[in-house]
């Protein structure tokens, strides 16, 4: 120990030495990530900013806030939760409880979707289970001709996707439905489909970090049965739905993929499995 760690602290680098103590000794394996994105966020500073303030002091109800969010933060609960946003691709999206907070590995759908979407031409987008709206919001921004419907069964889901494609200026392009899969879209007229859809067992409960667990909401986690059964409803849904060279992009578990394409091959001419960046077969195409 410093002498810096035995005096009480006063300026921003004392705080988050405390605070990536405080999370790591509660069992955070990213505490000092943890701790700098809290406090900047706080100080509404980008995260690398605080290096080069790491000799200022912390006024006091800075001081009281970071305290707050790093005790909830030490129960589990995810920083884009405390924070309220998280990057995806190139945008920031408004998160809450009521939504699945937006990966990495979704990246890989979307990038799948602007592959077979052209810039220029009209396009009819349905998202499945559109949480955030992370997919629909950045499909609509990245492909200015298309217009996309983004389905959910949670209202308050949806509520907050129409907040995220307001920030992003899509929304007039992206509409809202509470709908079970694709349940009353029309048959052949849509050009893409995407979906992250529920897909972990509800057996498999156990075996999820405790962040997720028991702070995801469980509806954007477990399928209601069996996960094939999900892949079953979308591949059906969108062989009625799709017209002639349209497509199916969706983001599989980790151990799903087998599955899943089997599924796809029964209903498309051409498959593709996209690996993330953890070499996990991730995303698979029908066409
Ligand atoms: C894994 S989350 C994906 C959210 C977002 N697309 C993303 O990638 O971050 C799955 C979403 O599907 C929704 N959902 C669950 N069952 C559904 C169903 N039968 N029909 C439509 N959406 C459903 C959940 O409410 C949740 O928002």
């Amino acid at each position: 120990m410093t002498r810096a760690d035995e005096r009480a602290p006063v300026s921003i680098l004392d705080y988050l030495r405390r605070g990536t103590t405080f999370l790591r000794d509660r069992g955070s394996e990213t505490a000092r990530l943890d701790a700098e994105v809290l406090l900047a966020d706080l100080l509404d500073r980008p995260r690398i900013a605080l290096y080069t303030a790491f000799e200022e002091p912390l006024e006091r109800a800075h001081v009281d806030a970071f305290r707050e969010r790093l005790v909830r933060r030490g129960r589990g609960e995810p920083v884009a939760y405390l924070t309220g946003h998280r990057d995806f691709h190139t945008r920031t999206f408004a998160v809450t409880p009521a939504v699945l907070i937006p990966r990495p590995e979704t990246e890989h759908v979307l990038e799948a979707a602007l592959g077979v979407l052209e810039s220029d031409r009209a396009a009819r987008v349905v998202d499945v289970g559109t949480g955030s709206g992370c997919l629909a919001v950045s499909i609509a921004a990245e492909r200015p001709a298309a217009t996309v419907v983004a389905t959910d069964v949670s209202r308050a889901a949806l509520a907050v996707a129409a907040a995220n494609a307001r920030t992003h200026g899509v929304e007039g392009r992206v509409a809202f439905a509470t709908l079970d899969m694709l349940g009353a879209v029309r048959e052949r007229s849509v050009d893409v489909v995407v979906s992250n859809p529920p897909y972990i067992a509800r057996g498999d409960a156990a075996s999820l970090p405790r962040d997720v667990r028991d702070f995801e909401p469980a509806g954007a986690l477990f399928s209601p049965g069996d996960p094939r059964d999900v892949y079953r409803a979308l591949v059906d849904g969108a062989a009625r739905a799709l017209r002639p060279g349209g497509s199916l992009i969706v983001e599989v578990g980790h151990d799903q993929r087998a599955a899943v394409e089997s599924l796809f091959r029964e209903r498309f001419a051409k498959v593709d499995v996209t690996p993330d960046l953890a070499g996990i077969d991730r995303v698979i195409h029908g066409r």
